[in-house]
């Protein structure tokens, strides 16, 4: 089916929204230090920006994890594909995710990296779609909240596509008369 992509947020306000909360995490972690977890793939070009906004020290780690198919729709269940490298016991973490739709990655990786013997656990996402929540999850910082919209760019993809688009756009399915 052919698409095409509309701009919802541009590249100029992504940044500035970034840089503010890489000041308010700084502000917020004032004397401590920060392990960011990076969910892969979406959230690596927000994690990148972010870190090189955070003035405490920052040390970063990444894990891959699956819950859609290629399509765009969850599939209810989350898979680990890749775990961490580092411990983070007796650590300061913050999830950084590109968005937030069902909650279940969220909620499940809080769960897991709080079993792994996290001192604390924030999550940090760079869009939020508060609309499609099923699980109860407070995120503690949020870059833009969007509407139940089909969002590309600046790290997510649909069907692995558009990751590099450097603003937030949303796709459209040509031929699908309710968009
Ligand atoms: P959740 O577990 O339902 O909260 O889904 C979160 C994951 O679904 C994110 O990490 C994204 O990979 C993906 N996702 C949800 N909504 C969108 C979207 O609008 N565009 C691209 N990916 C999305
Ligand atoms: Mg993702």
């Amino acid at each position: 089916m052919a698409e095409h992509i509309t701009e919802m947020i541009s590249e100029q306000k992504v940044e500035q929204r970034i840089r503010e909360l890489g000041e308010q995490i700084s502000r917020d972690y004032a004397g401590k230090e920060i392990r960011l977890v990076c969910i892969l793939k979406g959230a690596s070009f927000f994690m990148c920006e972010l870190a090189k906004r955070i003035t405490v020290p920052v040390s970063i780690d990444f894990m891959q994890v699956s819950s859609y198919g290629g399509a765009t729709e969850s599939c209810g269940t989350v898979r680990i594909r890749h775990d961490l490298d580092e411990s983070i016991e007796g650590l300061d973490v913050i999830i950084v995710e590109d968005i937030v739709d069902s909650g279940r990655t969220l909620a499940f990786l809080g769960d897991f990296l709080r079993s792994k013997g996290a001192k604390s656990i924030r999550y940090c996402t760079l869009l939020d779609k508060p609309e499609r929540r099923v699980v109860d999850l407070k995120v503690d910082y949020t870059g833009f909240v969007v509407p139940d919209e089909f969002v590309v760019g600046y790290g997510m993809d649909y069907d692995q596509k558009y990751r590099n688009l450097p603003y937030i756009g949303v796709i459209h399915f040509d031929g699908d008369k309710a968009k």
